[in-house]
């Protein structure tokens, strides 16, 4: 049997107990990180979520309590009651290394097995193993780190937008199903065979609903669910800070939402941030970094050459600006000696995984200027074109050419990011902020043959746009905004329609029939005739806040218990299978297609 608490309660935590406390009896415990067995001087690092302080025992300790110490090892489950003092070694690694907790009574709370892993502040175990082990994993330091922050940005939310009148309220997850979107993950009805719920993507429909309640302000930290594949910057399940306003514009979402990212940066970082942000639309993002979420901590513009090359006589060039695409560039400042030859031939396989169908090139060397190009252009075409980008002995020019302008921004706009890392072009600890505003309304969505809401069918036209919305919806402009954060976005929203006249002409332009947008969202059209006010709001992705604060490279690490590339939890081993039964009640049949 291991020993009890009883008659003994923890006065202080280990990380907290400081020299402050010296000379008093204090009761500590937590998980035994290491233990150093000199025979008649025994040192037990005892660590909880607040830190590690170190345990000691010595000549003069009583035997058997001495020997009790020596039995303890590693993430062993300790409470020890002693005396605080002075340290004779000091450890300067540890806040409170100056000090130590003299031991006169300790308890075995529970014994621990070998761990399958160290638990070290840092590791670099197999991303598996931390995973199917995760409660051990959320031992170690780094992702307590992340944990605790997670709480610490949400409580900032919440009293932020509190002090600014935001009432928090819950709004359902099992909703309806509406195919706009990701898909949904659904929940089949047990009462109503044959019927589903689907889990919420956002709680968009409710928060709107509740501005015509009359809330006025609303917050709320929503888990959102998408059945979408997982990247390093997305999760199945995640969670968002959203919020939806009324009587209110653009400008007014976007100032109040800064300021809780100021407070954010002040709170978590003890960083002062400049509001308001650089705001950008949409075209310019695109044309200047070939991205609607740009990486705006280094330069590396992208500059259009079509003007330039109109009348080229190069195939390559020309052919792309006729079919209605265009030409652009990038110049990389003094990367010649990075950019060899050979290094330029990567690059070309890279922008080829954007669809590019090929990169050319000039390299500006101390002895020559070498180009793939510049031999089948004019002379006035070639200055013209190393004028524009500004190049000089050392840069290296590098060109994309094709008749679709989303394969040109896409392929440059990553090779931009790709570059600015291989080149160090990015200051460590710097965060850049900006929003990106006046999204398109529409895109194409070729599977479908039509046009689709890029943001969501709810999302108000500019406008200045409106009276085009059927016959040029390719360049109509929504009063949509997203918040860029060093190249991710993490947050976006938009004003709402709240005109009946308006959504209906929307759902037109979307290609659904009266009926069919009845069918969707007839309760929120019956509701707009009750008197809807002015509103709009937005929704931030905590765990990708989260994640660039802490400076990760991926959302998993400052989620708990994060899902994995098939979109399993590796620790419960789900999904699973269920029992016949379960399916019985649900009258489910499983029907698996071999692929
Ligand atoms: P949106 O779909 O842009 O907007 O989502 C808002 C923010 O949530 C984060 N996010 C994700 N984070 C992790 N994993 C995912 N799969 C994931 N998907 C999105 C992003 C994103 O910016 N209802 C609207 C908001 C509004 O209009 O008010 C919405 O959901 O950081
Ligand atoms: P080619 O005439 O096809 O040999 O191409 C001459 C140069 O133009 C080569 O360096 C190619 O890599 C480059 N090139 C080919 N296609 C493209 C393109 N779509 N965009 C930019 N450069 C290209």
């Amino acid at each position: 049997m291991a020993d009890t608490m009883e008659g003994l309660k923890r006065t202080n935590y280990c990380g907290e107990t400081t020299k402050n406390d010296i000379n008093k009896e204090v009761v500590v415990c937590g998980w035994v990180q290491k233990i150093r067995d000199k025979g008649m001087l025994v040192f037990v690092d005892l660590r909880d979520r607040t830190g590690i302080v170190q345990l000691a025992f010595d000549d003069e300790t009583e035997t058997t309590l001495r020997e009790k110490a020596q039995s303890v090892r590693s993430e062993f489950v300790i409470m020890a009651k002693g005396i605080v003092r002075e340290r004779e070694s000091k450890n300067t690694e540890l806040a409170n290394g100056d000090i130590e907790v003299y031991v006169n009574e300790l308890r075995i709370l529970a014994k621990a097995a070998t761990p399958p892993f160290e638990i070290t502040d840092t590791t670099n175990v197999k991303e598996e193993l931390r995973l199917k082990y995760r409660y051990l994993d959320l031992r170690r330091r780094e992702m307590q780190d992340a944990i605790i922050m997670r709480h610490k940005i949400v409580k900032c939310a919440r009293d932020y937008y509190d002090l600014e009148h935001f009432i928090e309220i819950e709004t359902p997850t099992l909703i309806k199903s509406t195919p706009e979107g990701a898909r949904d993950y659904l929940v089949p009805s047990r009462v109503q065979p044959g019927k589903f719920f689907a889990l919420p993507q956002s709680p968009q429909l409710y928060k709107q609903l509740l501005m015509l309640s009359g809330y006025d302000r609303y917050m709320q930290v929503a888990r959102c669910y998408r059945d979408e594949d997982l990247r390093a910057d997305r999760q199945p399940e995640f969670t968002q800070i959203d919020l939806e306003m009324s009587f209110v514009d653009e400008n007014d979402v976007m100032t109040i939402n800064e300021g809780f990212l100021k407070r954010v940066f002040k709170e978590i970082l003890n960083k002062d941030i400049e509001t308001p942000f650089k705001r950008i639309p949409y075209k310019e993002a695109m044309e200047k970094y070939g991205s609607d979420k740009p990486d705006t901590r280094f330069d590396l513009q992208i500059h259009d050459l079509s003007e330039i090359l109109k009348n080229t006589e190069f195939k390559v060039f020309n052919s792309a600006i006729a079919e209605g695409g265009s030409v652009r560039a990038i110049v990389a400042k003094n990367a010649v000696s990075t950019l060899t030859r050979k290094e330029i031939d990567k690059l070309v396989d890279f922008v080829k995984t954007y669809r590019a169908k090929g990169l050319a090139y000039t390299r500006f060397t101390e002895e020559n200027v070498a180009s793939s190009y510049e031999k089948f252009l004019s002379e006035e075409e070639t200055n013209a074109i190393r004028a524009e980008m500004g190049a000089e002995t050392g840069d290296v020019i590098l060109i994309v050419a094709d008749s679709k302008n989303q394969v040109v921004f896409d392929s440059l706009g990553a090779l931009r990011n790709h570059l600015a890392e291989k080149l160090n072009l990015i200051e460590p600890d710097t965060f850049d902020l900006l929003w990106v505003t006046e999204f398109p309304l529409f895109e194409y969505d070729e599977e479908e043959n039509r046009y689709v809401a890029k943001h969501h069918p709810f999302t108000s036209p500019m406008l200045c746009d409106f009276e085009n919305i059927t016959t040029d919806p390719a360049n109509c402009r929504a009063r949509a905004y997203d918040i860029v954060m060093n190249g991710y976005e993490i947050g976006g929203g938009s004003i709402r329609i709240n005109d009946l006249e308006m959504q209906e002409k929307m759902f037109k332009a979307l290609g659904f029939t009266e009926e069919q947008a009845h069918e969707r969202f007839g309760f929120l059209l019956d509701a707009f005739k009750y008197g809807a006010p002015p509103h709009g709001g937005m929704a931030f992705g905590l765990d990708r806040l989260v994640m660039l604060l802490l400076q990760k490279r991926n959302i998993k690490e400052v989620i708990a218990f994060p899902k994995v590339q098939n979109s399993s939890e590796l620790m419960t081993a789900c999904p699973s299978e269920v029992e016949q039964k379960n399916l019985d009640e649900l009258s489910i049949a499983i029907n698996i297609h071999e692929e």
